[in-house]
């Protein structure tokens, strides 16, 4: 497994799709938080997902989710897919993407890089814990986040 890159770069700039599910079901939503790194002698990715996005059900109930990074020339889909919800679009048949299934979740066929995660921790994260204004700015009114740590059993290219 081989996976060059400068890790602030690739979420916060580039961007990335967080897909959960399989063939019969599954929904995607554009992430720019997350990390790369080691726990449990894994290695891993980390993203945050809000409790009330549609893909944090999925999130739940797989075993299996993917991180993937696209070309600049999808950022204007990946705005869409980070703007709109799969409760009001359909986001299986109609992304602008092409649905890539692998044995044990879902990517696109357009991505350059896809990590192929096992969920391995799910955890809240209490807003009580966070500075001040970090709280004020990212939970006053809005729905906590998830973070999610899925060990890398794959990096497809
Ligand atoms: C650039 C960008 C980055 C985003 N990053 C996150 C994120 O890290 N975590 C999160 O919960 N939502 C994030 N969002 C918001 C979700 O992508 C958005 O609410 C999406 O519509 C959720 O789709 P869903 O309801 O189909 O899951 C981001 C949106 C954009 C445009």
């Amino acid at each position: 497994m081989d996976f060059q890159t400068n890790i602030f770069q690739q979420f916060g700039e580039k961007w990335a799709l967080v897909t959960a599910g399989d063939k019969e079901d599954f929904n995607t939503m554009t992430v720019s938080w997350g990390g790369l790194g080691t726990i449990w002698n894994k290695p891993v990715a980390t993203v945050y997902v809000r409790t009330v996005r549609y893909t944090h059900e999925f999130m739940d109930k797989s075993e299996y989710f993917t991180v993937s990074f696209y070309p600049s020339e999808y950022k204007k889909i990946l705005g869409v897919l980070g703007a709109r919800s799969g409760r009001e679009m359909d986001k299986k048949n109609n992304s602008g993407l092409t649905p890539r299934f692998l044995a044990d979740s879902v990517t696109f066929e357009e991505a350059e890089v896809t990590l192929l995660c096992r969920k391995l921790f799910r955890q809240r994260i209490d807003p009580e814990n966070i500075p001040s204004d970090i709280q004020a700015t990212f939970y006053e009114g809005d729905a906590p986040h998830d973070m999610y740590i899925g060990e890398v059993v794959e990096i497809i290219q």
